[in-house]
Parts: structure tokens; C-alpha cells; sequence
């Protein structure tokens, strides 16, 4: 290693946009505790790494799913290694000497974004929940209202019964069809929340079939249960090609429903009792593979199932998002960051982790737009929108708790922020689509003209502040 040797990608870490001197690890984690620059492992594990040398790069895909590490000058400065606990070393070399060769190499090898429909790139608002129908409609129609552009709307996992995955709470939504006509006859399109965790249930069809079929993890013999949302769970095997099968019909149910799109969450695996056990099992089509060997692969299985699913009872683009991803995600599904928190340094650190992640070849990303833990204030929301209009994945989302977050919730000025900048967005669109379409061919194209509105926003934003100066001053 050069003393004038940086790097770049490594998937989702915290911390510079050049990771010289970290030590990053690559194994998907769901830590509930704010998110800071301590912290050596999120959410999705992409085990590739960009290095750069006198404006001369070069790329490492180290195609090793269990637990993997990079130590970029943390241990000696002069040498960088990668690791792995277990599995083989099986790496490639991708040559540069332009970033956007080195990534075009490697999303040749791992795969490239598909181009998402349209609506995909609009304003999106989420919120932990909304949680009945009356609630979804009150903030569908004060979008129409305040005159405030938005294409996507969220469910999160309030509208299932008791956290069941693929059902409907029918008193909190009467006739979810019905609604959802209405919403999509307003020009909005639903994204329902899916979770692996099946609620362990004798009651309940999913459970009793995945039982019956052996489509679960298990564990010295037994189905493996842990706790998630829903309480006592069990968790689909994606390793297992007919899993996988299963998991994409049963997305039947909420597409004829009306669903135009699945967001696929604590699949890292998230566990509230205590992390996995290391000899927990997934069958991978006859190869018994355990947790240690897995566990960085859930994730990218079940957006895959998910993707397949879309694809196969829809005669539309899929859009998928995701919470864990593993190397090549980038073909099924889009990803944001996780549970942020509503506070200037998430803000900050936003940009960074998305530009990481972008040159980890997963072009279509975001955050939680307001920040999702904690509760936001009017000065961050509006400048958080005014990042976040010129992000890939562009979603407002929140935590159960928090102050609400939608654009007019603070103050006139605030709305007319957010309204601001989400028309320059829908402005921007025809722009982004192309890029999209770009990305969709080659790769890294997006990332460029990423760059290029971030520069863009930079001189908008000085532009703004001189404004303010002036405005002062006089
Ligand atoms: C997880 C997700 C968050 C979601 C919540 C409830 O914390 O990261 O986005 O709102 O679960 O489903």
C-alpha cells in the first residue's frame, strides 16, 4: 500500500467516503444502537473494493460469503489485506484504470440494475405505520391538497394480521383492494412491507404449509425458532431453490391485491432472541450449509424470490427494497440504509454511505429521508429533502414514536421547502430515467452524473446561502 493509495466500496459502512485506515466487516447486522463511525458492520455485505492510486484503479471482488474482512491500512500501513473466516478464496482482479471501467467489470461479473419503472424514482413517504386505512387516505388526499407531487405510498407492518406475512388485518383495512384502486386512481402506487420471520402459528396456512413442506431453517434436526416482530418465529430457507419457489407465488396474494411493489426488512437475519446459532441449517438443493455459511446470502435469496415473483405474476417491472444484500443485489432489488436517526450527523453521513454503495455497483439506493429514529426538526427535514432530491431512492420514512415527518407537518415554510424540491425531482425525472436506463446497461453510468448533480446541488446550495448572506445583510 502506497502512502497516496485510497479506497472506496466495500458495500454499506459508516464513516469517509475513502475507508484508508478501517478495518471493515463484511456480515449483515441488524444493531438497533444509532448508527456512528465505531461501528464495523451494517446491514449488507458487498465484498468488493476499489482502490486508487495516483488517479489509477483497480478492483477486488472477494466472492466470499461467509463473514469477510478488509483491512485497509488499519493493521500496518503498509499493506492491506482481505479475510475471510471460512470458504474459499476465490477473488477477482478488475482493471481499471478509470473507477467506472473497474465497476463496469465487476457488475459485468455480479450483474446490473435492471431499468425500474418510472414511478420508482418519484417522492415516496413511508411512516412505521400507517396504521388504518382512514389514516393512509387522510395522508393520499393532503398530498393532492398541499399540491405536494408524490408516487408511493407505504404500508409497514401494522396492516398484516398480528404480524402474519401475506395477510390483511381486515378491521384496520376493510377492503384493501377497493383502497388500493381508489389510491392507484389518485396516481399512487402501494408498497407493502414483508418480513421472513413467519409467525410459528398452527392456525395459519403459511406456517402449517412450510411445515409440512420442510421450508424452514433448522437446527439439530427441528425447525429453528427465534423471536421477530410477530413473536415466536421460524424463518424461510431461501438457500432452497423450492423455498424460493413458494416465497415467489406467494407474492400472488398481495399483487392481486393491488401491491405495485414488496419492501423486504429484517432479513439479515434479525433475531430478538440472541443471533442465529452458527449450526442453524439451510439447505441449499441437497448441500447442507450452515449459518456461518448463509447468513450474508439471506438477504440477496429472498429479494431474489421476491424479484421472481414480481416477475412472474405481474406484467410489470418489479420494484423490490431491501434491508440486507449481499454481492449482485443490484439485479433484484433497490436498498436503503436502515434505521438512521433524525439527527445532522445522519445527514452527513448519508452521503458517503450512498456513494460507497454506489460504487459497490447497487446504483439504486437512499435513506430514510427526516431520518427514522427520533424526531426530526423543520431545518433537517427540509434540508434532508433537499439532499434527498437528488438521491436514487428518494423516501421519507419514520419510526413509530417520532413526530410525524410528512412535508406539511411542521410549518409553512417547511412545506413549501419540501414542495420545492420535490417538483425539481419530478423535474429532474426524465434526466434521472435516463441515467437509470444507463446504469441499466453499463453499470456505473449513474454514478457519474450522480457526481454531477451532487456538484450541481453544491453550487445551487452556495447560490442559496449567498442569497441568505445578502439577504441578511440587507
Ligand atoms: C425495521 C425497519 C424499519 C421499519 C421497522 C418496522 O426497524 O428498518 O424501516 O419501519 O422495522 O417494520
Amino acid at each position: 500500500m502506497l502512502p497516496n493509495t485510497y479506497f472506496y466500496g466495500v458495500g454499506e459502512h459508516t464513516g469517509h467516503l475513502n475507508k484508508k485506515a478501517t478495518h471493515l466487516v463484511n456480515w449483515n447486522t441488524d444493531n438497533p444502537n444509532p448508527h456512528n463511525e465505531t461501528m464495523d458492520r451494517l446491514y449488507k455485505s458487498i465484498p468488493f473494493l476499489i482502490t486508487m492510486t495516483d488517479g489509477e484503479a483497480y478492483g477486488i471482488f472477494f466472492d466470499n460469503h461467509f463473514e469477510t474482512h478488509f483491512d485497509l491500512g488499519k493493521d500496518n500501513v503498509n499493506y492491506y489485506y482481505f479475510a475471510a473466516v471460512d470458504g474459499n478464496l476465490d477473488y477477482y482482479f478488475i482493471a481499471g484504470p478509470q473507477v467506472k471501467k473497474v465497476i463496469e467489470g465487476y457488475t459485468s461479473l455480479t450483474g446490473r440494475m435492471p431499468l425500474p419503472a418510472l414511478w420508482t424514482l418519484g417522492y415516496q413517504q413511508c411512516r412505521w405505520s400507517y396504521e388504518d386505512e382512514e389514516r393512509l387516505m387522510e395522508v393520499a388526499n393532503t398530498f393532492r391538497e398541499k399540491d405536494i407531487p408524490c408516487d408511493t405510498l407505504y404500508l409497514d407492518i401494522d396492516y398484516m394480521r398480528g404480524y402474519r406475512v401475506f395477510t390483511w388485518d381486515n378491521e384496520r383495512f376493510p377492503d384493501p383492494e377497493a383502497m388500493i384502486k381508489k389510491l392507484n386512481g389518485m396516481g399512487f402506487k402501494v408498497v407493502t412491507i414483508i418480513d421472513p420471520g413467519v409467525k410459528a402459528d398452527e392456525d395459519y396456512d403459511i406456517y402449517k404449509e412450510g411445515i409440512e413442506k420442510g421450508y424452514f431453517a433448522t437446527r439439530e434436526g427441528q425447525v429453528y425458532h427465534n423471536e421477530v416482530w410477530p413473536g415466536d418465529a421460524v424463518y424461510p430457507d431461501f438457500l432452497n431453490s423450492k423455498t424460493r419457489h413458494w416465497w415467489s407465488d406467494l407474492q400472488k396474494r398481495m399483487v392481486d391485491t393491488g401491491v405495485s411493489g414488496i419492501w423486504n426488512d429484517m432479513n439479515e437475519p434479525a433475531s430478538f432472541k440472541g443471533p442465529l446459532p452458527d449450526d442453524v441449517l439451510f439447505n441449499e438443493d441437497g448441500h447442507m450449509a450452515d449459518h456461518r455459511e448463509t447468513h450474508n446470502l439471506y438477504g440477496h435469496l429472498m429479494a431474489k424470490a421476491t424479484y421472481e415473483g414480481l416477475r412472474k405474476h405481474t406484467t410489470k417491472r418489479p420494484f423490490i427494497v431491501t434491508r440486507a444484500c449481499y454481492a449482485g443485489s443490484q439485479k433484484y432489488s433497490t436498498i436503503w440504509t436502515g434505521d438512521n436517526q433524525s439527527t445532522w450527523e445522519h445527514l452527513r453521513m448519508s452521503l458517503p454511505m450512498l456513494m460507497n454503495l454506489g460504487l459497490s455497483g447497487m446504483t439504486f439506493c437512499g435513506t430514510d429521508v427526516g431520518g427514522f429514529g427520533f424526531d426530526c426538526s423543520s431545518e433537517l427535514l427540509s434540508r434532508w429533502v433537499q439532499v434527498g432530491a437528488f438521491t436514487p431512492l428518494f423516501r421519507n420514512h419514520s419510526c413509530m414514536g417520532t413526530r410525524d415527518q410528512e412535508p406539511w407537518t411542521f410549518d409553512t415554510q417547511t412545506k413549501d421547502i419540501n414542495r420545492k424540491y420535490i417538483k425539481l425531482r419530478y423535474k429532474l425525472l426524465p434526466y434521472i430515467y435516463d441515467m437509470m436506463r444507463e446504469a441499466s446497461q453499463t453499470g456505473p453510468r449513474l454514478l457519474d452524473r450522480f457526481y454531477l448533480i451532487i456538484k450541481m446541488m453544491a453550487i445551487h446550495m452556495r447560490l442559496m446561502m449567498s442569497f441568505y448572506v445578502v439577504k441578511i445583510y440587507l
